[in-house]
């Protein structure tokens, strides 16, 4: 592990995340392009998103679809975090990373019997599900789970909970009806199970905060149409301020008027947040290195030695990421960040405002932890990046780089 000397920078114009010597010394140690994660920003974001929820019944499930990174999982359990699963690998790193099963909350949908009876083999026991179809699926493998194993007893505690969904927060393909609950309940009921949650997701990464606390009363009333209702999980979709300056999830308000609408119903159910990329994208910065640059008119043409194989979201999936670097100058121009194929979309920014850049120059693309490498793939055949984390002034390797062979992993060569 190496030791850091200094995280804070003094010489640049641009907000980066730490300084160029580091940017420098961890290129120098692991090669380019490389992740790097931010353990006690992390940590701290955890803490001010925990504080801001008072209500004394909370408990936190960092949604790991956004990042399954065990060393980062490790910091959220080590701050009182359970996880949410919204598939079984999810859940199966969760174990890894030493979450215990009752800490994780499963979310997902359209399980085949398999997997439902992994999800039970494993020990999860609270399980939300999107469809009558996936509840009922789920009361057969338990009962069959139950005879096989004789211990239905035991097994009783499974908390389950309906994904609502609601008309008035949009069109989804994903949750029930409120109509449809008591035919959910009945279902339950015959095998011995009681519905006794409900699930809400407002939607992803909104950073309207009204559009979480103008529903809460809608939710509630909701929920409490369940007669043995007795947990509530408000989600995920909490925004994160891509856009430095711009909106922000305000998560001290949210907290507060959830806090109050819950204790003013004056009963004690359970709350689960589950929040993704508003705990961990900020944490984290991709470094890359400019390996081309070319004019066009007025406008710079960067070539870096990463790929949006490599970090999808923004120019795939849409969205922004503000890319920097480490050069002073007074001098800006218009500047696209193109990654190293001909793919028509392989640009990691577009119209970014930078000085003029020089091969060999060190660029930063922020915010990069939710759905960053997590979404990353084999697309365009380019080797994944190494991940590593700086904590307490040291930093260390927390994933390898990928090298050629994994393009053969699974291939059938002798045929
Ligand atoms: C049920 C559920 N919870 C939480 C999340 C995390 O969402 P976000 O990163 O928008 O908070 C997701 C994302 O797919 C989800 O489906």
């Amino acid at each position: 592990m190496d030791r850091v000397t200094n995280l804070n920078d003094s010489t640049h114009n641009f907000s980066t995340p730490f300084c160029w010597e580091l940017a420098q010394e961890l290129l120098s140690t692991y090669g380019s392009p490389l992740y790097v994660y931010e353990g006690d920003r992390l940590r701290q974001t955890i803490e001010r998103i925990t504080k801001a929820v008072s209500y004394p019944r909370t408990q936190f499930r960092f949604a790991s679809v956004t990042n399954g990174n065990i060393a980062l999982l490790k910091i959220f359990r080590s701050s009182g975090w359970g996880l949410h699963a919204n598939t079984p690998g999810d859940i199966y790193l969760g174990l890894k990373a030493g979450f215990d099963p009752s800490e994780i909350v499963y979310s997902g949908s359209n399980l085949n019997w398999a997997e439902m009876l992994q999800v039970l083999d494993w020990g999860v026991k609270t399980l939300n599900f999107d469809s009558i179809a996936q509840l009922q699926l789920c009361c057969e493998v338990f009962l069959d789970h139950a005879k096989a194993r004789r211990r239905k007893d035991k097994d009783v505690n499974l908390r389950l909970g309906l994904r609502v969904n609601l008309p008035e927060t949009g069109d989804s393909r994903i949750g029930v009806r409120p109509e449809e609950f008591a035919d959910a309940i009945a279902l339950a009921g015959e095998v011995g199970l009681k519905l006794g949650g409900l699930h809400f997701y407002r939607g992803t990464g909104t950073n309207a905060t009204t559009a979480f606390t103008q529903v809460i009363d809608t939710v509630l009333a909701t929920a409490q149409k369940l007669p043995d209702w007795e947990f509530l999980d408000f989600g995920g979709g909490f925004g994160y301020p891509y856009h430095h300056g711009g909106a922000a999830f305000d998560w001290e308000l949210f907290g507060a008027e959830l806090t109050d609408r819950i204790t003013r119903l004056g009963r004690e159910i359970d709350l689960v947040i589950e929040p993704g990329r508003a705990a961990i994208a900020g944490c984290a910065t991709l470094l890359a290195q400019v390996v081309s640059v070319k004019w066009q008119a007025e406008k710079q043409i960067i070539g870096v030695d990463t790929t949006v194989a490599n970090l999808s979201v923004p120019s795939v999936h849409g969205g922004y990421r503000e890319i920097v670097c480490w050069k002073k100058t007074d001098k800006i121009y218009t500047t696209d960040i193109c990654g190293n194929t001909t793919y028509s979309r392989d640009y990691l920014g577009k119209n970014c405002q930078l000085p003029a850049l020089e091969v060999g120059d060190i660029i930063a693309i922020l915010d990069v932890g939710a759905y960053g490498y997590a979404m990353s793939s084999h697309f365009l055949h380019r080797p994944k990046p190494a991940e590593v984390l700086l904590e307490n002034g040291t930093h260390r390797l927390i994933r390898q780089r990928e090298d050629y062979s994994v393009l053969l992993t699974n291939q059938v060569l002798d045929n």
